[in-house]
């Protein structure tokens, strides 16, 4: 009897696992119950590859599945300009796990993870006080200028009266970019022996956050929380909230700080000078859904978000110019001849820099940041190829396949920048080049990123040739999986140009 109920008991997990959850899906590859395809995600990290064989396998719209959670996934570039530009509004939904935000934040806070209005009104604010920071006061600009003199300076101090040193760019890149984000948002960064040990705190706490949100176990405890007693869930997950409270309290104490501040200086500036201060502004002017602890999470979120990302970017750039020391000299003869070496470059040489901006473009593809983009969430019912989709199903624009599409980039393992350019030497427009992301979601600080990208690679090539320790043994180009992608830890020399 026993082992007769126990078959019926299997042979009606398998029906409903391998057919009936799925048969009103797009195909893809078949899911194991409760895990989905999460062993082959894991066996093959970062992930390219096997989004590219499902790809191959399945066709440009497929399904597959994060633990019991179908995610449609788009690889075609034409079709996710088709869905998530065209009818973006339907494809604007944000995935969350479980009750993630409501356990994580106690509601529907910050932006990242957010839907409706909430979200559609932040965004729109933190676009337009980066719009103003960016383009008519060029205080973005002036920032990033002041943490790469900053930058300069520290190196400088490194090599002493020596024209060449060994160090990890790693650190100093990420401090640089962390500092750029810290003075938009909270009017500070971190200069000096105490501030910068204070950063690299917080850095690894932020590692630390990030290692866990992406965590298997954490994502389980958000959809299954009573289970989060149990003995491995609950050190992981009270490992999660002690990362995820020092992040808000770090960031409520700036908060705090420039309320102390707003109070005591009489005479306001004509202009705020970071995010916390437009913000705070605009809640005292009794603006709809401002409120201090939607503050806290939208400084969280970007926070986080304008960090590894752009720092990450940086340090790649040093890998494939370690590796591929011939662009490394086509960019230093365009900035010997465009340039020269008697000053700064800023953003109005940025259409004379053809090869430089080509340079960041293919660092910017082959680096292929996250290779599953963020997970998005249909608002309505609607057809997707010839399948009928309901609303809220988990939908994923696939922007690292279209970036490593053959058909698109021939070639796409190899480096080669040459590839952004066209016949008459001019800098070729490729709107496969989606590392951002595109539609309603798209990346909210791409300005911020791409100014940074531009004057860090630029500035800093143009003062300094990287070069390997051992050219018989160049570090390594593997990615370390997360949210984004990471690079290996490395060294390098440096050496002064000038
Ligand atoms: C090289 C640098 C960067 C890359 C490649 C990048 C890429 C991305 C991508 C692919 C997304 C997801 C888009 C989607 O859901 O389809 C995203 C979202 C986001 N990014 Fe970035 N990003 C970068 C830098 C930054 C910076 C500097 C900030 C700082 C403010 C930032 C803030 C955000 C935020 C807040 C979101 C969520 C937007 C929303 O859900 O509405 N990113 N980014």
């Amino acid at each position: 009897m026993f082992l007769f109920l126990g078959l019926l008991f299997i042979l009606i997990v398998c029906f409903y696992n391998f057919y009936w959850k799925r048969r009103l899906l797009p195909p893809g590859p078949i899911p194991l119950p409760l895990i989905g395809n999460y062993l082959e995600l894991e066996a093959n990290p970062p992930g390219y590859n096997t989004f590219e064989k499902w790809r191959k396998k399945f066709g440009d719209i497929h399904t597959f599945w994060l633990a019991e959670t179908p995610v449609i996934s788009i690889n075609d570039f034409n079709l996710i300009k088709e869905y998530f530009i065209k009818d973006g509004e339907t494809f604007s939904g944000r995935m969350q796990v479980g009750r993630q935000l409501e356990l994580q934040r106690g509601g529907n806070y910050g932006v990242i993870f957010v839907d409706g209005e909430r979200w559609r009104e932040h965004r729109r604010f933190a676009l337009q006080v980066f719009r103003n920071f960016g383009m008519g006061r060029g205080l973005m600009e002036e920032k990033i200028q002041l943490e790469l003199s900053n930058m300069f300076d520290d190196i400088n101090e490194a090599f002493g009266n020596d024209k060449e040193i060994t160090l990890e760019p790693g650190p100093l890149l990420e401090i640089t970019v962390a500092n750029i984000i810290n003075q938009l948002l909270f009017g500070f960064g971190y200069h000096d022996k105490k501030e910068k040990e204070e950063f690299s705190k917080m850095k690894d706490i932020i590692s630390k956050h990030m290692r866990l949100a992406t965590w298997p176990s954490v994502n389980f405890i958000f959809s299954f929380y009573p289970l989060r007693h149990l003995p491995y869930l609950k050190q992981t997950i009270n490992e999660f909230w002690d990362t995820e409270l020092i992040i808000e309290d770090y960031c409520r104490k700036q908060i705090e700080a420039h309320k102390k501040m707003m109070k005591s200086s009489m005479e306001e500036k004509a202009e705020p000078q970071d995010y916390v201060e437009a913000y705070l502004r605009e809640a005292a002017n009794g603006k709809n859904d401002f409120s201090e602890k939607q503050l806290m999470y939208m400084l969280f979120d970007m926070w986080i978000a304008g960090q590894e990302t752009t720092a990450n970017t940086l340090v790649f750039s040093v890998l494939y110019l370690l590796h591929n020391p011939c662009v490394q000299d086509k960019l230093q003869t365009e900035l010997d001849t465009v340039i020269g070496f008697d000053r700064r470059i800023n953003l109005a040489d940025k259409n004379s820099l053809v090869y430089v901006n080509a340079f960041i473009n293919e660092v910017q593809r082959s680096v292929n940041l996250l290779p599953l983009n963020l997970l998005h969430k249909t608002l309505k019912d609607v057809e997707i190829g010839d399948y009928f989709i309901k609303k809220n199903t988990v939908v994923v624009p696939q922007i690292s396949v279209v970036m490593y599409d053959e058909k698109i980039f021939p070639e796409p393992n190899k480096f080669n920048p040459e590839r952004f350019i066209d016949a008459n030497g001019e800098l070729k427009k490729v709107e496969e080049l989606i590392p951002f992301s595109i539609g309603k979601r798209q990346c909210l600080g791409e300005s911020l990123a791409r100014m940074e990208l531009f004057l860090i690679v630029s500035n800093f090539y143009n003062l300094f040739k990287v070069s390997p320790i051992d050219p018989s043994n160049l570090p390594s180009l593997q990615k370390t999986p997360g949210v984004t992608i990471q690079p290996q830890q490395f060294s390098c020399n440096l050496i002064k140009r000038f």
